[in-house]
């Protein structure tokens, strides 16, 4: 999978997409994150990338020209499954997105800042606007690398450990059972006797009824969905 981000803040994106798992990921070849800076693209003589807002109001808009420039540069290059505007207007992110956004090839994102971009950006360009919950952020640096995050640990490979991927929590609608490591006693809180039986089969009848007993009290909505 290929997956270019494009920002004015390009800075805000290096060290996420840069450790753990998606750094492993692009080792490995799994995926290429390019990282694109809007400035590098502006043909103001100052390289700005934003200004006022036409009928007047606070906060500056993100100009066309530049980010029209990229997008057309990028387009030309190869065709894109989606491009993407992060942006709290758009649908939430959820684990379907994420699995059905993990079997694309290639991918653009547009980060939102300031106080958005010029409309005519999202009109002709983007086909799908994500937002990651009902929060205003600074800019959509930081809801880009949440996307690429939930997408990339689901491209095969990604992890070691194939199964873990798949029993994530929301996977089947169902948060994931308590998990512990040793010791198995700690300043008297022990791990539950069934874990340590070695009796597979019950361990996993066990991890299936946590499961089920903390949707239905930390979530019950997520049941309503399966
Ligand atoms: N940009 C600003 N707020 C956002 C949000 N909640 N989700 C995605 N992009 C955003």
């Amino acid at each position: 999978m290929r997956i270019d981000i494009l920002s004015v803040v390009p800075d805000l994106l290096e060290s996420p997409l840069n450790h753990s798992i998606i750094k492993r990921a692009k080792d490995k070849g799994i995926v290429e994150i390019h990282i694109h800076n809007i400035r590098d693209y502006s043909e103001d003589k100052h390289k700005r990338v934003d200004d006022y807002q036409f009928g007047g109001g606070a906060g500056m808009v993100i100009k066309i020209q530049p980010v029209a420039k990229l997008i057309e540069k990028l387009l030309k290059e190869r065709e894109y499954d989606e491009i993407i505007y992060t942006s709290p207007d758009g649908g939430t992110l959820d684990q379907a997105m994420a699995n059905s956004m993990s079997m694309y090839g290639n991918i653009m994102i547009l980060c939102g800042h300031y106080k958005g971009i010029d409309h005519r950006i999202r009109e002709r360009y983007i086909t799908k606007e994500i937002s990651i919950g009902d929060y205003v952020l600074t800019g959509g640096e930081l809801a880009a690398c949440v996307i690429v995050d939930s997408v990339v640990r689901l491209i095969p490979g990604a992890i070691n450990d194939e199964t873990s991927a798949l029993s994530d929590s929301f996977q089947d609608n169902l948060l994931a059972p308590p998990v512990y490591t040793r010791p198995a006693e700690y300043d008297g809180m022990r791990v539950p006797d069934i874990l340590l039986s070695g009796d597979h089969k019950k361990v996993h009848e066990w991890q299936e009824q946590q499961a089920l007993e903390r949707t239905k009290l930390l979530r019950p909505d997520l049941l309503e969905k399966k």
